[in-house]
């Protein structure tokens, strides 16, 4: 029997921080050997905002690369740029002509977004979950593992497929395939370190709010010294009093691969002051062989431009697949 198949991206836009990690590439590597894996560079959506045209290209290959540091191993997993596979863009205009306008209205990082950039609102920022939707439905995932922010996305496409089945396709041949989203609990939502009900963001204008894979240690042992946290003494998980101490307890733990329930009795009296050195090294020991590996690939670029040329063409070789059957569905001519 085929192995199922898994679909996920980020986009190329600053660093990779604990969030993007514990949230979704750290899952897709423990998780890849079950699965057949197709997992991109979404530097089509990093547009929704401007970008400098200069480092776009370079910030696409530094995300490549820190898949591969991270432990993406290749006999499971096709890596590719989303703008390799033009059917990304171009499954994006028929599904838009399906999509009603209210739904991506409706989304609550459309308006968080919105909200942030006042005026200069752009229709990309708007249409950004159906250009989310193409590309996962290109790939018939079986799975898409994402962090908690990207579950009302994961539902618009859910409501797309039904959309466009229902239209286009016979009840009993469906033509696109409902993707289910895979969120793990933990690491789902790292928060901000500044603010324990924020979530860690690469939009947040504070470098202090967020810790990078590739952060140096002094950056890390400056960022932890300075974070938030309370005036209670003995550190606890689940006290919605107390966001800072649950989110730094469950970054110990997903870090330090040690349980619940040993991270809670080995934090239970201990002072801030005891915690904080203590994370400190666990932070830098885990980050310590991403690092290395990520110099180890860039400094060889041919590899690199390797793996993502031939994960264009199997990544090509499906997406154009599917757009055919999209386009047969939808009336479309098959070119002469
Ligand atoms: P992006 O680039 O914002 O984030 C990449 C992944 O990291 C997760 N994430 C977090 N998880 C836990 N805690 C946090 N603080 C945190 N911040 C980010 C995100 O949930 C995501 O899984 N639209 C997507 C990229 C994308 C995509 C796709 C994903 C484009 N097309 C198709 C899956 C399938 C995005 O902007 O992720």
């Amino acid at each position: 029997m085929s192995k199922k198949r898994v679909l996920s991206g980020v986009q190329p836009t600053g660093n990779l921080h604990l969030g993007n990690y514990l949230g979704a590439i750290r899952n897709w590597v423990e998780g890849q050997s079950q699965y057949d894996n197709y997992l991109f560079i979404a530097d089509l959506h990093a547009i929704t905002v401007p970008q400098e045209p200069a480092d776009l290209a370079a910030n696409s290959y530094t995300l490549a690369a820190l898949y591969l540091a991270c432990g993406l191993d290749l006999n499971n997993s096709t890596i590719f740029i989303q703008s390799h596979v033009s059917a990304h863009s171009e499954l994006t205009w028929l599904l838009n002509c399906i999509t009603p306008l209210n739904w991506l209205e409706d989304m609550i990082q459309f308006k968080e977004k919105a909200l942030k950039q006042g005026e200069n609102v752009n229709v990309g920022l708007l249409d950004y979950p159906v250009l989310m939707a193409s590309d996962i439905l290109l790939y018939k995932p079986d799975k898409v593992p994402v962090g908690e922010d990207q579950k009302q996305h994961l539902e618009l496409t859910r409501d797309i497929v039904n959309r466009f089945n229902h239209l286009f396709a016979k009840p009993d041949q469906p033509v696109l395939k409902l993707p289910e989203p895979m969120i793990r609990k933990e690491g789902a939502r790292v928060m901000s370190l500044t603010d324990g009900t924020k979530k860690m963001s690469k939009s947040d204008p504070s470098e202090m709010s967020r810790i990078n894979l590739l952060d140096s240690p002094d950056e890390i042992t400056r960022k932890i010294k300075r974070c938030k946290t309370d005036a209670i003494r003995g550190l606890e998980f689940d006290n919605p009093e107390r966001p800072e101490s649950n989110n730094l307890l469950t970054l110990y733990m997903l870090l330090s691969g040690k349980t619940k329930q040993e991270v809670a009795t080995e934090c239970q009296d201990m002072g801030w002051g005891q915690f904080k050195p203590l994370f400190t090294d666990t932070v830098i020991a885990a980050l310590k062989p991403i690092q290395d590996k990520y110099q180890a690939v860039m400094d060889d670029k041919g590899y690199l431009e390797s793996v993502l040329r031939h994960g264009k063409h199997k990544a090509e070789a499906i997406a154009n697949q599917t757009l055919a059957e999209v386009k047969a569905a939808m009336g479309y001519s098959v070119p002469l």
